[in-house]
């Protein structure tokens, strides 16, 4: 087959970039999704105009000489976000043909594989290493006052509690992940299970003097929305969101949590708190897992930053939308929009 045709040919069998190149590195052909990647003016340009990698022209020699392929990887020039994988096979006396692939979504994928393993790791050495602390601290101190020893097995305490906490938001996560594509088949009768979340965190809420008001603006003759999904997994969801607006928020504040009908007759859920607000360039972050505004704080509180990722995979397997809306020293509104049971 003559090299004109081979791009006519099979450029579209694939999905990733298929170039013809000449030995003075000339891009003589391209398919369509070389445009996609490079941009749409690479036919009789120079590959070097396109895709970044200084030892370009030796590895053309050398796959041309040694009539063996090679491969190397490489980013395009006009988005270095992009990881490629490039692949060369001699075709003819002095044309090479080829294959850019697109590795982005794997690289991006171990690296997140990566973030987490170190981040669960980090999460849990700082606990366990204040155990350790303490634990040699008593065991080096028989005769402890008795006031510091309640101290000591306080923290510790709280500490090994942090841990409990932690494995139990993994085990949550990974397992609201491991089924998320299963539509839950149960019954959710969603404004009992509200005012019962609300029930729960009564006392919590009196101690801190927050004024938890529940309103349901769906109109007097509207009757118990009913969504398809699973109870415990909805209480979750609630349970996190009320427990943020509670740590997040002024002290003695009002939360209100409404119940409404949204523009495209969906239940609506929101939950709204008076704090210091969230600055918009985090609120895309929150619900990525250990992503925390102040760590710091955050981590002072109880908290191990993996709440809002769990919310999101139990809405999103509910085929719901989580929408957050704030701004610093605004209100927070987290809104739960969950489509209706139609049967
Ligand atoms: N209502 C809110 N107002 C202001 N900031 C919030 C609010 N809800 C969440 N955030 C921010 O989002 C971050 C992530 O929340 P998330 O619930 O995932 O973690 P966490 O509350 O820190 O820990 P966890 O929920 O696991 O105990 C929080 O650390 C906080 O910075
Ligand atoms: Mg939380």
């Amino acid at each position: 087959m003559h090299e004109k045709d081979l791009i006519k040919t099979f450029g579209s069998l694939v999905d990733d970039a298929l170039l013809v190149i000449g030995h003075d590195l000339i891009i003589t052909d391209a398919n369509a999704a070389s445009i996609r990647l490079l941009g749409d003016k690479v036919i009789g340009t120079n590959l070097n105009d396109h895709i970044v990698y200084s030892g370009l022209a030796e590895e053309l020699s050398t796959c041309l000489e040694s009539r063996k392929p090679v491969e190397f990887p490489t980013t395009p020039t006009n988005n270095h976000y992009r990881h490629i994988r490039a692949r060369m096979i001699v075709w003819g006396k002095d044309t090479v043909i080829m294959l850019l692939l697109d590795m982005t979504l794997q690289h991006n994928l171990e690296k997140m594989r990566r973030d987490f393993v170190a981040n669960v790791s980090h999460e849990l050495r700082s606990p366990l290493t204040s155990l350790i602390g303490f634990v040699e601290t008593m065991q080096n101190a028989p005769d402890m006052e008795r006031a510091d020893r309640q101290r000591f097995l306080r923290i510790m305490d709280e500490e090994a509690k942090r841990m409990s906490r932690l494995i139990n938001d993994l085990m949550s996560l990974s397992k609201v992940e491991a089924d998320e594509h299963i539509i839950p088949e149960g019954k959710v009768f969603v404004k009992s299970l509200l005012m019962a979340t609300i029930n729960v965190l009564s006392n919590r809420a009196l101690k801190s003097g927050h004024d938890i008001r529940f309103h349901d603006y769906r109109g007097q003759k509207a009757t118990e929305p009913v969504i398809r999904g699973g109870n415990d997994e909805i209480m979750e969801v609630f349970q996190n969101l009320l427990d943020n607006a509670l740590k997040y928020s002024f002290p003695a504040s009002i939360i209100k949590v409404e119940m409404r009908d949204d523009a495209n007759g969906r239940l609506a859920i929101n939950i709204i708190n008076q704090g210091e607000g969230i600055t918009e360039k985090h609120i895309p972050r929150l619900t990525e897992r250990f992503y925390r505004v102040d760590k710091g704080r955050s981590r002072q509180m109880g908290g191990t930053g993996l709440g809002l990722a769990i919310v999101k995979h139990i809405i999103n397997k509910h085929r719901g939308e989580l929408k957050i809306t704030s701004a610093l020293n605004k209100e927070t509104v987290f809104s739960v929009i969950l489509p209706y049971a139609t049967d």
